[in-house]
């Protein structure tokens, strides 16, 4: 159905009037994919033994805080047509598919001791099929859909959770990693903690500034190095895998040239990615944070910092945990110091611990608030990431456009990847970053969080106003098609 390649007249006008693209070809074994997420698009809620998760108990306890009220308890409806999604994937010509297991599908209380054997076969039979279709599963083990029991025992703020994810992660890898050559531990646990514990915008709605970000954090690190020892200890010798986490950043542009402004700009970037990348990569939370929250928690009357102490053993045991760096990414911000370390003492919060302020330029390109186009940004971004984490291969897990009206025309969507890929060539021939893959945000509109069906960003439209949730590839797809084939931006690659 979806097999033959139809460039729109519109799309090929695209190519061919962009010339401020790159025209470098994208380096042999360039990888390139689309990404989805279980919750976001798999449906079937409560049948097949599943057990409720997180999100479920989120979207059906306060409805009035996602928009129009919209869950995901048919989504996509993935579950039953995940076929379908795999066509559209091999016509695209994609190599790899990124996408995540429900953790209560596979453990329906979360636990070992209840194993789903449905739930399981679900997934081998996707992976099965992705392999007869030449297609690479980059399997995320969480994408944010926490089995609801362990919710319940104090989720992501409990320590106990970094085993039972170590256990999970474990049934996996020995039923799936048959099939799967790359795993993602978790999906950008900075999205967890600063929306789930801190801000109170993404499940479960918390707004713990004191400390729940921190515990949140210090939670997800134990968690994933756990997981990254049992693959490298008990599977990788049979498995020939390798596995990472997924994190995500914007770019942190100063305000101004001014020292102040330059400073809080690399303050923020520290306790946004650095938060998760530091302890990984280099060792440890980052020391303007481990340095701000001490100052702060004394002044503040604590007799302790408010952000958890690694022990040495600890710090040992993450430091190194990634085989390669999982990178999503979708903006950029202006950046200038809201308040100094000892300044607006009173309520702790994680906000004045960080003591910056970061905006949107309105100029720069957006249909909804949170993504705006800025390529330069992305490049910025690719190179602080390879060069503050000591060289490490990058993969573009996730990047996207998103837009309110989900039209079949997606000029917006075809104008930032291309603007982004072009971006980065220009961050792997000019600054000699290592680059290897990117990965589309996403191949289907979906359950957008708390903004549910209003934003959309996928590159195939769903119908969900329609039973049958009919997919219709946009534009976007058929572009993207075409760069997957060509591997090159504009008409004629150098
Ligand atoms: C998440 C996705 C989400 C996307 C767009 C990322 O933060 O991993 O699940 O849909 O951004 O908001």
């Amino acid at each position: 159905m979806y097999s033959t390649t139809l460039l729109t007249t519109f799309a090929l006008s695209y190519v061919l009037a962009k010339s401020d693209l790159s025209n470098r070809r994208f380096p042999d074994g360039f990888k390139f994919g689309a990404a989805t997420a279980s919750y976001q698009i798999e449906g079937a809620w409560n049948i097949d033994g599943k057990g409720v998760q997180l999100w479920d108990w989120y979207t059906h306890t306060y409805p009035d805080r996602i928009d129009e009220q919209d869950t995901g308890d048919v989504a996509c409806d993935s579950y039953h047509k995940w076929r379908e999604d795999i066509d559209l994937l091999k016509a695209l010509g994609v190599n790899h598919y990124r996408l995540s297991i429900s953790w209560s599908r596979i453990l329906p209380n979360g636990t070992v001791n209840n194993i789903n054997p449905t739930g399981i076969e679900y997934y081998k039979n996707i992976f099965k099929t992705l392999r007869e279709n030449d297609i690479e599963p980059l399997v995320t083990l969480y994408h944010w859909d926490l089995p609801i029991t362990l919710h319940e025992i104090g989720g992501w703020t409990n320590p106990l959770i970094a085993e039972y994810f170590a256990e999970y992660a474990r049934i996996c890898f020995r039923e799936f990693g048959e099939y799967v050559k790359t795993w993602i531990t978790i999906n950008e646990p900075q999205s967890t903690c600063s929306g789930g514990y801190t801000a109170g915008a993404k499940a479960p709605g918390y707004s713990l500034e004191a400390e729940g970000l921190y515990l949140c954090a210090y939670v997800h690190m134990l968690a994933h190095a756990k997981a990254y020892h049992i693959y490298d200890e008990e599977f990788r010798d049979s498995q020939n895998g390798r596995i990472s986490i997924v994190l995500d950043s914007a770019w942190s542009e100063p305000a101004s040239n001014s020292t102040s402004d330059i400073e809080a700009a690399q303050t923020n970037i520290e306790f946004g990615l650095g938060i998760y990348a530091n302890p990984i990569y280099l060792g440890n939370w980052p020391k303007i944070v481990i340095d701000n929250v001490a100052t702060r928690s004394t002044l503040e009357g604590f007799v302790r910092s408010r952000l958890p102490q690694f022990s040495q053993e600890e710090i040992d045991f993450i430091k190194g945990t990634a085989d390669f760096f999982g990178l999503n990414t979708y903006g950029t911000g202006l950046v200038t110091l809201h308040n100094k370390v000892d300044e607006d003492i009173g309520i702790p919060s994680y906000t004045l611990d960080k003591g910056t302020t970061s905006w949107a330029d309105p100029s720069w390109p957006s249909d909804v608030p949170w993504v705006r186009q800025v390529p330069w940004g992305f490049r910025k971004l690719l190179k602080y990431v390879y060069e503050k984490y000591g060289h490490p291969e990058i993969v573009v897990t996730e990047n996207g456009w998103a837009d309110k009206t989900g039209t079949l025309n997606d000029v917006d969507r075809i104008s930032y990847i291309s603007q982004y890929l072009s971006a980065l060539l220009d961050a792997y021939y000019e600054d000699g970053v290592n680059v290897s893959g990117y990965t589309v945000w996403s191949l289907l509109d979906n359950f957008e969080w708390t903004n549910g069906y209003t934003q959309k960003l996928g590159i195939v439209q769903v119908d969900f106003h329609h039973d049958n949730r009919t997919r219709t590839p946009k534009d976007s797809y058929y572009w993207y098609q075409n760069v997957l084939q060509t591997k090159c931006l504009v008409e004629n690659c150098i």
